[in-house]
C-alpha cells in the first residue's frame, strides 16, 4: 500500500511509520522546518497550511492511503492560541482533504482525531462509546470536533472514504516530554543521572485517564486504514489515576525522590476521568491492545535514561 504520513516524524508518526514500513508499505512521510536526519522513508515537506504545497505534493506521490497525524497535541499550547489551532488543526485538515479529493484515484482518508472531542464528560457516562454525547470544553477538543466535520464534509461533497479515529492518552518511547509521563519518566531520568535535585515536579495527581502504549495504537491505525469505516475509540478500557502511575515510574527506576506541585502544570478545566471502550474497534477490524502498562512506562523510563547517558557523552562529561 502506498501511504502518506503527515507528522510522519512526530511522536505517533514514527512508531506508524515503523509499522507501515515493517508490514510493507510504501511509505512517504511529511515534515515541516528542518529534514529529519537519517529519516526511515521519503520524506518530504509539506506545511498543511499552505493549500498549494498540500495538492503539489499529494497530486505527486498519488497515495492510496493518507494517514493525517500533524496537528497542533499538547492541549494546554492549544489553549494559548486558538488561531494557530484552527489553522494547523482545521485548516490543515482541510487542505490535505481538498488535495486528497483532487486526485483521480482518492485515497482512503485517515484522519486521528481525539478522545479529547468527548470534552466534558460525566462520570455517569464512563465508559465512553463512540455514540457518547460530544461536550467541547476547550481549544484543543474543539480543533478535533470541527477537523472531524471537515472530513465529513468531503466524505459527504466528493465521497472521501474515511475512517475517524480517537485515540486516548497514549505514550511510550520518543514522547515529547510535555506529556505527563513522558516528563515524570525524564525527570526521574535527569535524578537518577545524577543531573537533578531530587525533586519531581507534578501537575493534577488525582486525575485518572486511559493509557495505550503508542505501537498498540499505530498497529491500530494501519488496521482502521484496511478495514474501518466510521468512528473508532482506540483506548485500553481501564483508567488509572496519574499519582499511581508516577509511583509505578518511581518503583521502575528504583530511586528516592520527592514529590512537588508545580502550579503552572495544573490546567483550569479538567476532566477528572477519561474512560474509553474499544468494543467497536474489537468488532470492526479486530483490534486490541497488547502491551501491558508497566512495560510501557519502563521502556519510556530507558529511553529517556538513554537519552540522558547520550547527552552526558556527548558534553564530555565522565
Ligand atoms: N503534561 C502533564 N504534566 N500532565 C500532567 C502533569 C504534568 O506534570 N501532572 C498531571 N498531569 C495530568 C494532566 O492534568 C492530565 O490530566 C493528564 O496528566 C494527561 O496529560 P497529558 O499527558 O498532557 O495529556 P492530555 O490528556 O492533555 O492529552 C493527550 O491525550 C489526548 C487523548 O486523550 C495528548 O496526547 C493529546 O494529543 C491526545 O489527543
Amino acid at each position: 500500500m502506498k501511504s502518506l504520513v503527515t507528522g510522519a516524524f512526530g511522536f505517533a508518526g514514527q512508531h506508524l511509520v515503523r509499522h507501515l514500513l515493517e508490514s510493507g508499505d510504501e511509505v512517504i512521510g511529511t515534515y515541516i522546518g528542518d529534514k529529519p536526519d537519517n529519516p526511515p522513508c521519503e520524506a518530504r515537506e509539506l506545511e498543511i497550511t499552505n493549500p498549494t504545497q498540500c495538492n503539489r505534493v499529494i497530486s505527486e506521490v498519488q497515495p492510496e492511503v493518507i494517514y493525517h497525524l500533524a496537528a497542533i497535541a499538547f492541549v494546554p499550547e492549544a489553549e494559548k492560541n486558538f488561531d494557530l489551532v484552527q489553522r494547523i488543526n482545521v485548516g490543515g485538515t482541510y487542505n490535505v482533504a481538498q488535495a486528497a479529493v483532487d486526485l483521480k484515484e482518492i485515497p482512503k482518508f485517515v484522519f486521528v482525531s481525539s478522545s479529547e472531542v468527548y470534552g466534558k464528560i460525566r462520570p455517569e457516562q464512563l465508559p465512553i462509546t463512540e455514540t457518547t454525547e460530544l461536550r467541547p470544553h476547550n481549544n484543543y477538543c474543539l480543533s478535533k470536533l470541527m477537523a472531524e466535520q471537515v472530513v465529513r464534509k468531503f466524505e459527504n461533497t466528493h465521497g472521501l472514504p474515511n475512517v475517524i479515529l480517537r485515540p486516548f492518552n497514549h505514550i511510550g518511547p520518543e514522547q515529547r516530554d510535555v506529556f505527563v509521563v513522558s516528563s515524570f519518566a525524564h525527570q526521574l531520568a535527569l535524578i537518577a543521572r545524577g543531573k537533578s535535585d531530587g525533586v519531581i515536579r507534578v501537575g493534577n495527581l488525582k486525575a485518572r485517564r486511559d493509557f495505550t502504549d503508542v505501537r498498540d495504537i499505530a498497529r491500530a491505525y494501519r488496521k482502521a486504514a484496511i478495514e474501518g469505516s466510521g468512528v473508532f475509540n482506540l483506548c485500553s478500557g481501564t483508567a488509572v489515576p496519574i499519582d499511581q502511575m508516577l509511583q509505578m515510574l518511581i518503583d521502575i527506576a528504583g530511586i528516592v525522590v520527592s514529590i512537588e506541585r508545580d502550579p503552572d502544570r495544573m490546567r483550569p478545566s479538567e476532566v477528572p476521568e477519561l474512560r474509553g471502550s474499544f468494543d467497536r474497534a474489537r468488532e470492526a477490524f479486530g483490534w486490541q491492545p497488547e502491551y501491558h502498562l508497566r512495560q510501557s512506562l519502563e521502556d519510556t523510563y530507558r529511553y529517556w535514561l538513554e537519552v540522558e547517558s547520550e547527552r552526558k557523552l556527548a558534553s564530555g562529561e565522565s
